[in-house]
């Protein structure tokens, strides 16, 4: 399976998360300490950026700014309401200080609503 490059594991200070937009993607990448997280930067509640939001590194969840749901960096499930549907998560590899994806997981935007 092809991986897409991300950024450098260095562009992403350590217990943050950073926007990054690949191929159009709009990302949060997350670290935390050594462990590298990527799920679909925009909020399943509303348009609204989670990369702003706050790392939680004891619960590996990213919080959303806007209403404060907060979202499984593991898993994209929310883990409170106001946000009901999950992110997208994608498959991550660090390899000599890149941070790759898995091309196939890729899918454009939020999903639309599927029962997974
Ligand atoms: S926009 Fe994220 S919780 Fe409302």
């Amino acid at each position: 399976m092809s991986v897409l490059r991300v950024c450098e594991l260095e562009d992403i200070a350590p217990d943050s998360a950073k926007l990054v937009v690949v191929n159009g993607l709009k990302l949060s990448v997350v670290r935390i300490e050594e462990d590298v997280f990527v799920i679909g930067d925009t909020c399943s509640h509303a348009d609204f950026s989670l990369s702003e939001g706050e790392v939680d590194t004891q619960d590996k969840t990213l919080e959303c700014s806007k209403h404060g749901a907060a979202f499984s960096l593991e898993n994209g499930e929310p883990q409170c309401l106001p946000a009901t549907k999950p992110v997208p998560v994608y498959d991550v590899e660090v390899r000599d200080g890149t941070i790759y994806i898995k091309q196939a997981e890729l899918v454009p935007g939020q999903t639309s609503g599927d029962s997974a």
